[in-house]
């Protein structure tokens, strides 16, 4: 497919304008700037009033952040962080259980022209529990969950948690959709 036919055809990826969308122009490129278009948008969203008398004592972003790992759009890559043992969660409120984690990759392939879909059982078990995606919002057979891209961005299946508690779905499909189609070269920008 070419370029402007497979703009056409994701059109519903576009943000929604509304009160919390970021202004336009921080999307454009800054000269000379090298932060990601991801973060620079995240950054310009009036999520805080700095008119509020506390604002000054929050803590600020990226000096809580400053020891992480950090993912392509300058995010924390919070499974690097997990996996080299720089945060250790609980797994519980006592801590005193085990997660139960399973190793086991499923490969989604109704993706259109995009690259598969791996989604790896093990980076998830090592912190979230079975119950909190089976039986709802996937029935563990698979194949069973008829997925699209715009139920995820609405905060469907794996929506849920992407873009609210785990990375931002919108500038990271190579993430997810990271198995090359045996007839592709691979994603298409
Ligand atoms: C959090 C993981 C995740 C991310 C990030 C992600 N996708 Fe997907 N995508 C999926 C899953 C899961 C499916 C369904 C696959 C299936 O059912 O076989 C899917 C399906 C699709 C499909 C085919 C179905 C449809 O709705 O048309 C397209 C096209 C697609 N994704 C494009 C994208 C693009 C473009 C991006 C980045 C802007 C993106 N995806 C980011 C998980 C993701
Ligand atoms: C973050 C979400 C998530 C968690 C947590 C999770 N799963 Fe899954 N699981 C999935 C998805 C997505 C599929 C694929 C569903 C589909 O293709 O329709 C799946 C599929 C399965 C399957 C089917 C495999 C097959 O070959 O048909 C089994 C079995 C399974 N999960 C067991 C588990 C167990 C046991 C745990 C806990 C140790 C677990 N899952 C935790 C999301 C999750
Ligand atoms: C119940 C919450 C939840 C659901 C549902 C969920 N995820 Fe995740 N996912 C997470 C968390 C938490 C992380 C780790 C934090 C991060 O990377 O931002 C993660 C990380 C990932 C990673 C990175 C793995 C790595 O080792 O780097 C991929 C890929 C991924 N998810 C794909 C998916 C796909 C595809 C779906 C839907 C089929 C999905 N997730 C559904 C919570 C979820």
């Amino acid at each position: 497919m070419d370029r402007p036919a497979l703009a056409s055809s994701l059109a519903f990826l576009r943000p929604a304008a509304g009160q919390n969308a970021p202004p336009a122009e921080s999307l454009e490129p800054v000269p000379g700037d090298s932060t990601p278009q991801a973060r620079r948008a995240i950054d310009a969203s009036p999520l805080l009033d700095p008119g509020n008398p506390d604002y000054g004592r929050l803590q600020n972003i990226g000096e809580a952040t400053r020891h992480m790992p950090y993912d392509a759009n300058r995010f924390p890559d919070w499974m690097k962080a997990l996996n080299q043992g720089l945060i250790k969660p609980r797994s519980s409120l006592s801590g005193n259980e085990t997660m139960e984690v399973l190793d086991l990759d499923i490969i989604m392939r109704n993706t259109k022209e995009m690259p598969y879909v791996r989604f790896p059982h093990k980076s998830h078990t090592l912190w979230l529990a079975c119950s909190n995606c089976h039986p709802a919002p996937f029935k563990p057979q698979t194949g069973s969950t008829s997925i699209r891209m715009a139920d995820i961005f609405r905060g469907q299946y794996c929506g849920m948690c992407h873009d609210r508690v785990a990375f931002i779905t919108f500038f990271s499909c190579q993430r997810c959709h990271s198995v090359p189609q045996p007839d592709r070269a691979g994603p298409p920008h």
